[in-house]
């Protein structure tokens, strides 16, 4: 039977296990209704959204393909919450609205909403929901969605939810764009499986890394590698998934002697926002782990390279022009992906598959 959040207390559900909160957070087939966690995101589900976007992409080249798309979800409205800074996911979530046809709402400084005069979150999230029908929030808290999932889902107006990234846990949407890219750069070269992708960087403190670790978990035989000073090494609950599902791991800080197996290398920024009093950042030698002309002649010639954006020097100017770099590509897909996501979430899925296979 189908669990909700209306019969669970928050303090009950908040403790549960993240896989033992997904069913709380899905529609009765199966698909999220909230989209908070990497960890609602199965085989089956990552190739339906894939499918998904890739539909939309191409029914979006016409002008009727875009009049069609316009008017599935023009009767709903959609919010953006984001009070973290982000260019690329609010846009690309942007434009995925518009894409469908639903109207948009922002606010991106809670200092001009009412949270200035002392409004609470729940209070100002339940505002929103008086006047729109998704919500799509981006928060430096861990954890804020989640809470708000909940509290939505506790009123007489409950509207979906999804995380646009949330403290430095969880980016599941980032997740999402990068295994779509994945799909893509490996769909006629045998598929998304037997790979090896190293993720470089900062990945004690990127959001992404840790989602789209857990997404690759979905995948047959694909080895990570994670590369990074030790004081920005993967945390070690990633490292105990990993373990408990038998994923083929390794982690080192000599960036060069993986580079000739990789099949994917995803490059981080160091997040120098979260530094704390010890200001990691500044005295942590960081310069081991950028990829430039020297690293391009190291890795494969099909070898893919990706990076969730914004960088700052981690990936030289010069690499942009080469073809195994992904992540301007990247960046568009998860326009398309976030596409998928919210017709998915509306249960426009089979109108859309229906129109393609008619039309494109
Ligand atoms: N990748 C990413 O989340 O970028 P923004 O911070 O610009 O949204």
């Amino acid at each position: 039977m189908r669990k909700k959040l209306i019969d669970i207390s928050w303090e009950d559900f908040q403790a549960l296990p993240i896989n033992d909160k997904v069913p709380y957070l899905s529609q009765a087939d199966g698909i999220p209704y909230h989209t908070l966690f990497a960890q609602q995101f199965d085989l089956e589900l990552l190739e339906r959204l894939g499918t998904l976007a890739n539909s939309i992409r191409m029914i979006a080249k016409a002008r009727s393909g875009m009049d069609f798309l316009q008017q599935l979800i023009s009767h709903k409205r959609a919010m953006l919450y984001f009070s973290q800074p982000s260019s690329r996911t609010f846009l690309s979530f942007y434009s995925a609205c518009q894409i469908l046809g639903m109207p948009i709402g922002e606010v991106r400084d809670p200092a001009i909403s009412s949270e200035f005069k002392g409004e609470s979150r729940e209070d100002s999230v339940r505002t929103f929901s008086s006047y729109f029908d998704l919500i799509i929030m981006r928060s430096p808290q861990k954890g804020l969605a989640e809470h708000m999932s909940w509290v939505l889902s506790n009123t007489d107006r409950p509207i979906p939810v999804i995380n646009a990234g949330s403290g430095h846990d969880q980016h599941p949407t980032q997740a999402l764009l990068d295994i779509y890219t994945l799909q893509r750069s490996f769909e006629r070269v045998g598929g998304l499986r037997d790979r090896t992708v190293v993720m470089v960087g900062d990945l004690a403190r990127g959001r992404t890394v840790r989602s789209l670790s857990q997404l690759l978990t979905n995948y047959p035989n694909i080895r990570q590698i994670f590369v990074a000073p030790p004081v920005f090494q993967i945390g070690e609950d990633i490292q105990k998934i990993l373990t408990a599902k038998g994923v083929d791991f390794e982690l080192t800080s000599d960036f060069h002697s993986v580079l000739p197996e990789s099949d994917a290398v995803y490059m981080t920024r160091i997040q120098d926002e979260w530094d704390d009093e010890t200001h990691q950042s500044r005295t942590v030698d960081t310069s081991g782990f950028k990829f430039g002309l020297r690293e391009l002649d190291m890795i494969k010639p099909q070898t893919v390279i990706l990076h969730p954006l914004p960088r700052r020097d981690e990936i030289a100017r010069e690499v942009d022009r080469d073809p195994r770099a992904m992540y301007w590509r990247q960046m568009r897909n998860g326009m398309w992906i976030r596409s998928a996501l919210i017709a998915l979430t509306f249960g426009c899925e089979n109108r859309i598959l229906e129109f393609y296979r008619a039309n494109v």
